[in-house]
């Protein structure tokens, strides 16, 4: 199954991965902790995306569609796939088509998870990640069991330098401009499918896994 994510900062798509990766057998591509992984290691995508990603502005798409497409060619891909914070323009949806034509496969659902914006500073201000696995937790809504320690791997927790207020509000104006608008992009391709964001994080990945029982 190769699947979309699309939705604001925040909307809960890492969260929501983590579950429908588990359960599909599919693997995670998020484009967000690509580019922190490139940043921590210091390569030259890495350098040159960090001015653009603490602003909370989007990396120029070449730059996205290359790292891509080299990253869609390795083998833990081959049983599919769930594109977290990919594709985030017009630009990089025509790229993505293009690329999945070439590859020989086919997409089979958008999910738009979709959540009020002043829910998403409130979620986003008070997430927290860890260094090592990249699992989110919110401190007051999902906390880990242990303060400022990893549930799953023991890491240490940090709060991502893009998640201070003035940032968060303008990745969300970002979000408005530059990402809305591939909501009509797939709706016109038939592959869009909303999901209500709010509420329980389990009752939110119930209302996904009826949707893409339905697709298998
Ligand atoms: P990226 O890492 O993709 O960030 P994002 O899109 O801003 O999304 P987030 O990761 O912030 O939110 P999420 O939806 O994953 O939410 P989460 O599950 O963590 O991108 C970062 C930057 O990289 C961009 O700004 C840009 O610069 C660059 N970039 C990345 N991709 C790019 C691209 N394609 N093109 C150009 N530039 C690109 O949940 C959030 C919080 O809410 C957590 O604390 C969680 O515990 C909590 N939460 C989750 N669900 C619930 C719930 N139901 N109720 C209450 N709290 C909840
Ligand atoms: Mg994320």
């Amino acid at each position: 199954m190769r699947l979309i994510f699309l939705g604001p900062p925040g909307a809960g798509k890492g969260t929501q991965a983590e579950f429908i990766c588990r359960d599909f057998n599919i693997k995670q591509l998020s484009t967000g902790d690509l580019l922190r992984y490139h940043r921590k290691e210091g390569t030259e995508l890495g350098k040159k995306a960090q001015e653009f990603m603490d602003k909370g502005e989007l990396v120029p798409d070449s730059l996205i569609i290359d790292m891509i497409r080299s990253e869609l060619k390795k083998p833990e891909y081959q049983n599919g796939y769930l594109l977290d914070g990919f594709p985030r323009t017009i630009a990089q949806a025509e790229a993505f088509d293009k690329l999945i034509n070439e590859l020989g496969q086919t997409l089979n659902a958008v999910l738009v998870l979709e959540v009020p914006t002043e829910e998403l500073v409130t979620r986003l201000t008070a997430r927290r990640t860890c260094r090592v696995c990249g699992k989110t937790y919110h401190l007051v809504y999902n906390p880990p069991k242990q303060e400022g320690i990893c549930d799953v791997c023991g890491g240490e927790l940090y709060q991502r330098s893009d998640d201070n207020e003035e940032t968060v509000r303008n990745r969300l104006a970002v979000y408005e401009k530059q990402t809305k608008p591939l909501i009509e992009y797939y709706e016109l391709k038939g592959l869009a499918y909303h999901i209500d964001g709010k509420g329980k994080i389990e009752d939110i990945y119930s209302r996904i896994k009826e949707i893409l029982q339905n697709k298998t």
